[in-house]
């Protein structure tokens, strides 16, 4: 194990008792107060003053294993790591805290029956630094235990939980609840920690997976995820036998924030990968392929999370190449290039270009406000540019040392920086200049280029502004990318028109195709695509769709005007953590 260092995101100290195993009880989750009630039991390394992190919680009583109370004080609230709590860990190393959730918790979203098959559904999401707003602990991924739950819920609901193992339902209760039990036996930092509970259905995907969703949605993901074995046995190729026994999957309603949320054994998914025509895989994948890089091999700070999500998309392009076809996945990737670009015009408009470094140091910031591109792309592209320098197969051999080396662990850039000369030597690390990579912001000007005979034909089509007729061969992502290199100073509301008069794309099938359709639209002063975006915005959560739309319609006033009045209605739908990142947007 490392020598921990302090993180500026928590208010653990590494010369305090640190937590080995979590039994954590949910008794209620009232969803007319939208608050939780449970305790949670903390087994510790060793005994003595510690601290835990807190955001917005009641703490009702702490107790030591024997039921004395043991004394415990609340620090004043900071904005950005919450609030303090700290206590003296007893000499049989067990402390109890029971507690209860605001209604403002920022991991915590809750979804009224309407929205959500009938049925209220509540999720959490604990990435970066919102575990501690539903559950008080050492939110600091470089602190990992394992696991034990029970979850009090309705008997007509199912309560699950990113876990490896179901201990089925005890104690109904007559009065219609039950208890399910689930035990995780491989260590996990906090920020893993994950539940759900609503009406959710399952169908198998192979013996190791299954896949849970709301009932009507059940049988299309299904059959939009049925190649999982497939993937997961080109993964554990890669990377050595999948490390958490099971990967489920839970496809959430479409107020999910993300594509996708590692959470272990148990991946959180938006329903908007569900397109019918396999375009969505890159996402599944993605989360797959985290069970290695992120959860296995951890950040052990969130300036590290790079590492996370570098490594993650290096991963998801070798497993979707083999999958489908290289030229195919680096289509993909082109588009995370301009997911990238786009990232990198705002910073700089913002005067923020530090942004773009793969560390930041941004210590006092909360990392979900800066969240980016710059992680994914950079941080893979990186990884590339040492792969391209050394070959394929002496980079394979790297990469599994990598995880047989760190697994179950959690490093800083730095550790993993001197694994790289270690392995790969001084020389391939002042060559590819990984320094400048890591420090510096913007792109290197060694970095890859990406280049394919797939990209190449959708660049020049884009470049000369030439409309891909409607019975064309290309895939949905090429589409979508064409859209994306349409060159953006001769976009005019104009040409536009004739797009959507020739494509009909507000009526796309594919989200991803009407999502680029609609940003091009809105930043080419289109404006009768507006009800469409408007629809578009009270219908997703997606903070990769709300961001650059509510971005391009604050360019101009009266668009900033129309932005606020959808987002005052809209953002009842949203997760906490949308409504924060969108407030931002239209500050
Ligand atoms: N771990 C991330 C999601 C995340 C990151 C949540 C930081 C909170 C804080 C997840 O694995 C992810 O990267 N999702 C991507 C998927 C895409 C790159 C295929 C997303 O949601 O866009
Ligand atoms: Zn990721």
């Amino acid at each position: 194990m490392e020598h921990l260092k302090q993180d500026p995101h928590s208010f653990y100290s590494p010369d305090q008792p640190k937590v080995i195993n979590l039994s954590w009880g949910i008794h209620e989750l009232d969803t007319i107060s939208k608050q939780l009630s449970a305790t949670a039991t903390w087994e510790f390394d060793t005994f003595g003053p510690t601290n835990f992190d807190t955001r917005e919680l009641t703490i009702e009583a702490i107790v030591n294993s024997a039921g004395s109370s043991i004394p415990f004080e609340l620090g004043e609230p900071e904005k950005v790591r919450g609030q303090r709590l700290s206590f003296v860990v007893p000499e049989n190393k067990i402390v109890s805290i029971t507690y209860k959730t605001a209604p403002t918790a920022s991991g915590l979203q809750w979804m009224d029956a309407a929205l959500a098959g009938g049925q209220p559904l509540v999720y959490t999401q604990g990435e970066a630094i919102n575990a501690r707003s539903y559950v008080p602990c050492q939110d600091t991924p470089s602190i990992k235990f394992t696991a034990k739950y029970s979850i009090r819920v309705p008997e007509a609901l199912r309560g699950l939980i990113a876990a490896a193992e179901y201990n089925g339902r005890t104690g109904t209760d007559g009065q219609g609840y039950c208890i399910e039990n689930w035990n995780m036996p491989y260590p996990i930092p906090a920020y893993l920690l994950a539940f759900a509970v609503g009406n959710l259905e399952s169908r198998e995907l192979s013996p190791r997976s299954q896949v849970w969703a709301l009932p009507d949605m059940v049988d299309a993901c299904a059959a939009e995820f049925k190649d999982i074995e497939k993937l997961m046995l080109i993964g554990e190729g890669l990377f050595g036998p999948y490390p958490f026994g099971r990967q489920d999957f839970l496809v959430l309603p479409p107020a999910f924030p993300y594509g996708g949320m590692e959470n272990p054994c148990l991946s959180f998914l938006t329903p908007a990968l569900i397109t019918g025509d396999g375009s969505g895989i890159g996402t599944l994948i993605h989360e797959m392929a985290h069970a290695w890089t992120g959860n296995l091999v951890t950040n052990a700070d969130w300036d590290a999370f790079w590492l996370n999500e570098g490594w993650t998309v290096w991963a998801e392009q070798r497993i979707l190449e083999m999958y489908s076809s290289a030229d195919e996945a680096l289509v993909d990737y082109k588009l995370l290039e301009s997911e990238f670009n786009s990232d990198c015009a705002a910073y700089k408009k913002n005067d923020q270009w530090e942004y773009t470094k793969l560390s930041p140091a941004a210590d006092d910031i909360d990392p979900d406000d800066i969240f980016s591109r710059v992680a994914y792309f950079k941080g893979s592209l990186l990884l590339n540019a040492l792969e391209e320098q050394v070959g394929r197969e002496r980079f394979a051999k790297f990469v599994a040392k990598y995880i047989d080396t760190f697994k179950f662990t959690s490093i800083y850039v730095e550790t993993f920086l001197n694994f790289v000369v270690a392995e790969l030597g001084q020389e391939v690390f002042d060559t590819v200049r990984v320094r400048e990579w890591v420090y510096e912001p913007g792109l290197p000007n060694n970095a890859p280029v990406l280049e394919s005979p797939l990209i190449t034909e959708v660049q020049k089509a884009a470049e000369s502004s030439e409309i891909p007729s409607k019975d064309n061969v290309w895939s949905a992502s090429m589409l979508q990318l064409w859209l994306e290199l349409l060159p953006r100073e001769s976009l005019t509301a104009n040409f536009m028109a004739r797009v959507d008069q020739a494509l009909n794309l507000r009526n796309q099938a594919n989200i991803e195709v009407r999502w680029s359709f609609l940003v091009a639209a809105v930043e080419a002063g289109y404006i009768e695509v507006l009800p469409d975006v408007e629809a578009f915005l009270n219908a997703q959560g997606r903070m990769k769709y709300l961001k650059p739309l509510y971005r391009a319609l604050a360019e101009t006033p009266e668009g900033k005007q129309f932005a606020l009045e959808i987002f005052a209605k809209a953002k009842a739908g949203y997760h906490p953590v949308a409504i924060s990142t969108i407030e931002n947007v239209l500050k």
